[in-house]
């Protein structure tokens, strides 16, 4: 298969930088959002994103231009029909997913690869929404998009060989590396990844440390580039509380049950950086 197209469901966090990955990669891009305002703040993103690229000396000017230009925003799903790769990078939440799944798979070319960037929820609960399910994977990239090396891979009950290989081929073609997994809640990031991060919470929920302290434990101590409760402010905390429902309800171990402080802060509005506000503030004044 030729990938000269790539059609993106989802302008959010992900999404955009699977948009710049793609476009940087010489793919021609058409990225669906919602709705106008929404679609305008993801597009955003992505020049930023750009922008700080070409700040930091990783992209020339003129590449970034060229980048850009091969992205095109849009608010109709129609449009990715003739995409050669379609990757879906909606929210979490299991009912879109699958309704998008169902819009999209029934406008898309029957050859094109089809992959969702969840970061949990079981693909085999998803794949039947696609109609196409043997060439239907995960492409779960790593936040941010732009800069993290790796794809983890994962495979539904029916996904094909030859679906891997070229989903392989086309995450190298992006200039990343990939594992990959089988279709197990949480992957093999996932997994490993939240109930540390719900750990973490959980000290700052018992009064333990303050989130600084225990930040500064995991970096200073451990040599992580983050600490938990900053790396859970940059992941959001609603997308690491919809993960850790996820991984609570399919294992049915109180180990993955989310802390109740991590859903009192989505609950109020608290969702991390992208938000103004997480467990650190990201407000002017905060800043
Ligand atoms: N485009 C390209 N490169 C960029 C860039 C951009 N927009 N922004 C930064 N970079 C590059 C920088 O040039 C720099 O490269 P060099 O090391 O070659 O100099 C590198 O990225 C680091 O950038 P900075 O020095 O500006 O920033 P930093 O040192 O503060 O690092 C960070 C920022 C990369 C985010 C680092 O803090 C980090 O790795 N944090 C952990 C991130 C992580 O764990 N992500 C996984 C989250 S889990 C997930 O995503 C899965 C899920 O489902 C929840």
């Amino acid at each position: 298969m030729q990938v000269k197209k790539v059609g993106i469901l989802g302008c959010g966090l992900m999404g955009s930088g699977i948009v710049e990955v793609c476009a940087k990669a010489g793919y021609e891009v058409v990225v669906r959002e919602v709705n106008d305002q929404f679609l305008k703040k993801g597009l955003e993103r992505l020049e930023g994103s750009l922008g700080t690229a070409v700040e930091k000396g990783k992209l020339r000017k003129e590449d970034r231009d060229a980048a850009r230009a091969r992205v095109r925003g849009t608010t109709n799903v129609a449009d990715l029909a003739d995409s050669d790769v379609v990757i879906e990078a909606i929210i979490e939440d299991r009912v879109q997913k699958r309704e998008i799944w169902a819009e999209i798979g029934k406008v898309v070319r029957r050859e094109a690869l089809l992959a969702t960037n969840t970061s949990s929820i079981p693909l085999s609960s998803l794949a039947p929404a696609t109609g196409n399910p043997t060439r239907f994977l995960g492409l779960h990239f790593m936040n941010p998009v732009p800069v993290m090396k790796l794809v983890e891979i994962v495979l539904g009950i029916q996904t094909t060989d030859e679906t891997l290989a070229e989903g392989k081929a086309f995450i190298e073609s992006l200039g990343k590396t990939t594992i990959t997994a089988k279709d197990t809640p949480g992957f093999v990031i996932n997994v490993i990844l939240v109930p540390y991060l719900c750990e973490a919470v959980r000290l700052v929920e018992a009064g333990v440390a303050s989130p600084e302290d225990v930040d500064k434990g995991m970096e200073l101590g451990c040599g992580v580039p983050m600490g938990p409760i900053k790396l859970l402010d940059f992941v959001g905390l609603d997308t690491t509380l919809a993960i850790a429902e996820v991984l609570s309800s399919e294992f049915k171990d109180p180990r993955y049950a989310p802390p109740p402080l991590l859903r009192r802060m989505v609950e109020s509005g608290f969702m991390g950086k992208k938000s103004g506000r997480g467990f650190y503030d990201y407000s002017k004044k905060g800043k």
